[in-house]
């Protein structure tokens, strides 16, 4: 990260702190947009309702142009390119080029992997996306393809993220592989750590929820039924392969945090920074702030600062960073980041002196 990089992000945590703790009424502006390119998918996991309708309507290529030349004047650090599956829209490609042509600094893609080939991953990297999630939800064929509904998934999926680590090494990519915690792939908990170990690949430990968008669905409630003594095994084990070897593996902290997940959705205690980091831009246009928020205004009917700006929105998403929310749990490792609590438990852990279960 460039020193200036660097500096706006101290610059939005040491905000967020004011914001905390002096001036609950301070505007954080977001430095970072999400776009979902489309609600449409090629998988049909049963943690996700994004395949379970056909959505029709969704922004056309010159709309996300338009939002991204707006983007570019609101100052936006960074776009993600999410879905969906965002690489089964035609223009996908396009869109990420067109970003960093118009200004965006960084570019991020989220993706199941199907499509990633080495030559779609060349284009991809030519367009100037440095930064990816591949999202894996098991260690096997056999739970990942179960939970991601279609046989070979997890062949096809891993083989392109060895080849994406391959390129990391070579251009200094940022790579996270990332698993939605859920009832069916719980105790693969030790199995994913030992996976991430052996591709060398940073694992990220997502929350399964069906609070938000796109995951509210009677599929998805059953699989946040994670049970505790489940979970305490699997924590177990996997506490065991972090004390032999730390490396690309979630920090105390998070595994702590997500030990607490399931009891307790909100963990009020913790603010949550993803309201304010994040700017939303779902596929038919509607922009909102985080997950959980219902969005009703539309890049189809006013600006985007004309909507981030509003009273209205601003005091929701003031209400959203004290979480008072439904709690979802995503991005919770950037609500850790700025505690720096957390760095001394973590420190505690190394030592011993605290374990996860
Ligand atoms: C909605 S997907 C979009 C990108 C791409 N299709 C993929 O699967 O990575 C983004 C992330 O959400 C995760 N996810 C799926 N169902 C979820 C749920 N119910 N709660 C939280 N995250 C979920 C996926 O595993 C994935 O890592
Ligand atoms: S999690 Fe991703 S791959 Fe799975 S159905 Fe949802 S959008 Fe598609
Ligand atoms: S924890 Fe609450 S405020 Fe944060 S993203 Fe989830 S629903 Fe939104």
């Amino acid at each position: 990260m460039s020193v200036a990089d660097t500096a706006r992000l101290a610059w939005f945590f040491g905000r967020l702190a004011v914001k905390e703790r002096v001036a609950p009424r301070l505007h954080v502006r977001p430095l970072v947009a999400e776009l979902f390119l489309t609600d449409n998918c090629n998988l049909r996991c049963t943690s996700c309702g994004c395949w379970t309708t056909n959505t029709r309507g969704e922004l056309s290529t010159e709309e996300w142009r338009d939002v991204l030349r707006q983007l570019v004047a609101l100052r936006i650090h960074k776009v993600n390119f999410t879905g969906g599956e965002p690489l089964i829209r035609p223009d996908a490609l396009a869109l990420m080029a067109y970003a960093r042509e118009v200004g965006v600094r960084h570019l991020h893609l989220n993706t199941n992997g199907i499509r990633l080939t080495p030559p779609v991953l060349t284009e991809v990297l030519a367009a100037g996306v440095r930064s990816f999630n591949v999202s894996v939800d098991g260690p096997t064929a056999l739970v990942h393809d179960r939970i991601r509904g279609r046989l070979g998934a997890f062949e096809t999926t891993t083989r392109h993220l060895r080849h994406l680590i391959a390129e990391r090494d070579r251009l200094g990519l940022k790579v996270r592989m990332n698993f939605t915690v859920m009832r069916d792939n719980v105790d693969s908990l030790p199995g994913i750590a030992a996976l991430a170990q052996e591709l060398g690949v940073a694992l990220y430990l997502n929350l399964v929820t069906d609070r938000t968008f796109l995951f509210r669905t009677e599929a998805v409630t059953g699989q946040t039924d994670v049970a505790g003594d489940r979970l305490d095994a699997a924590l177990a084990e996997l506490e065991a392969v972090a004390r032999a070897d730390r490396r690309w593996l979630p920090r105390y902290s998070e595994l702590r945090y997500l030990r607490g997940h399931f009891d307790d959705l909100v963990q009020r205690d913790l603010p949550c920074a993803e309201s304010q980091l994040k700017l939303m831009v779902h596929s038919r246009g509607e922009v909102g702030g985080c997950w959980a928020h219902d969005p009703t205004a539309s890049v189809r009917q006013r600006p985007i600062a004309e909507i981030v700006d509003a009273p209205a929105y601003r005091a929701e998403h003031a209400r959203l960073f004290r979480k008072e929310c439904v709690g979802c749990g995503s991005n919770y490792s950037l609500n850790l980041r700025w505690r720096p609590g957390t760095y001394l438990a973590d420190r505690q852990w190394r030592r011993g002196r605290r374990s996860l279960v």
